[in-house]
């Protein structure tokens, strides 16, 4: 069995999942409300938390596996992109228990995480796939054909779908994360009672394969001033439904334009953002009407979690006692 652990933001996370992809834990303690206050997270008071809750999360993950130690042939854990205090405390966690016991370490991808959280049972999906993910910092597009890489289609040039998410909950006075409170308000609105712009800058081509966020956020913030106070109050359902259905467009005619250009008949989800009712809906009426199939991961497999670390972990080279001992986090992998 592997035991993962993953803490590169604000989600201290474990998970126990076997060789085959079977996830027999996946324990994740949010720190939302704690940086709640602060409208986003702040790396300092993150790295703390996750030293409070790192070892109750693992001794978590390996009871709800049934586990002990002595079950656990490999640690894995996310080595970057992130907050490079948060993903050194997973690191060093992971390096001693792996030491303590003599086993081998794998150091993984977050990113790669995401891409092939879909890998994992009771469906897994079979390459060659593409992925869309979206999270609260990366937005990309990636082909894999073989689960141990992936290949970057196109990306987001600005934001990412999860930070406009953020942002916009932000000027909307909503709460952090914004992404799931967008997301239930956006239920009592109108999608279209707000124009929001849905293409990409001046000067890049739309035949990329490329995102760009930062002009929606922008007309946000431009519509909501132009409104006022207490028209936003009123309005705020219907901005927010409108602000939704622009970001879960974006993501859906790359999407679709991916599928076209790859020929690939195996799509999936990834990333926090995947967990948005809407873009859920999208997709699927999308590969349904391209006659593609749609892997969405449950909830809790889209948001950060160790069982997508897991999982990456299985197509990932081991490495073996002591080597990893001098082995550095890193706040960027590319
Ligand atoms: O993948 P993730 O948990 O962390 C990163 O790797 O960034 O993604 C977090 C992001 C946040 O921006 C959050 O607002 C967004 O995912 N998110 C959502 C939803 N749930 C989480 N965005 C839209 N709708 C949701 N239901
Ligand atoms: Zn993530």
């Amino acid at each position: 069995m592997i035991l993962a652990i993953e803490t590169s933001c604000d989600d201290t996370c474990a998970a126990v999942v076997t060789n085959a992809g079977e996830v027999r834990s996946n324990a994740i303690a949010s720190q939302g409300l704690l940086h709640e206050r602060y409208g986003g997270v702040v790396p300092e008071i993150a790295s703390r938390r996750h030293l409070e809750l790192i070892d109750a999360i693992t001794s978590d993950a390996l009871e709800g596996a049934g586990a002990s130690l002595d079950d656990v042939s490999t640690v894995a854990v996310t080595r970057g992109p992130g907050l490079i205090g948060a993903l050194l405390v997973g690191l060093s966690s992971a390096k001693a228990l792996a030491a303590a016991r003599g086993l081998p370490l794998v150091p993984v991808d977050h990113l790669h995480g995401h891409v092939v959280a879909s890998t994992l049972w009771p469906n897994p999906i079979e390459p060659p796939y593409l992925c869309l993910v979206a999270s609260g910092g990366h937005t990309f597009v990636a082909r894999v054909d073989d689960p141990r890489s992936y290949t970057i289609l196109g990306e987001t040039l600005d934001d990412a779908a999860g930070e406009a998410f953020d942002k916009g909950a932000r000027l909307l006075g909503l709460g952090y994360p914004g992404g799931p409170a967008i997301d239930r308000l956006a239920r009592d609105g109108d999608p279209e009672a707000f124009d929001f712009p849905r293409s990409l800058p001046a000067g890049h081509s739309a035949a990329g394969l490329d995102f760009s966020f930062s002009g929606l956020k922008t007309s946000l913030l431009y519509r909501v001033r132009d409104l006022g106070e207490e028209e936003t109050d009123r309005r705020r359902a219907d901005l927010a439904a409108s602000y939704q259905t622009a970001i879960a467009a974006s993501l859906i005619a790359r999407l679709g334009q991916a599928i076209g250009q790859e020929g690939v008949r195996n799509v999936a989800l990834g990333g926090g953002v995947a967990a948005n009712s809407l873009l859920r809906a999208s997709a699927e009426e999308l590969c349904r009407d391209l006659g593609v199939r749609l892997w969405t991961p449950p909830l809790d497999l889209c948001t950060d979690n160790a069982a997508m670390i897991a999982a990456a972990a299985r197509f990932t080279e081991p490495l073996r006692y002591p080597d990893y001992l001098d082995l550095d986090a890193a706040a960027r992998l590319r």
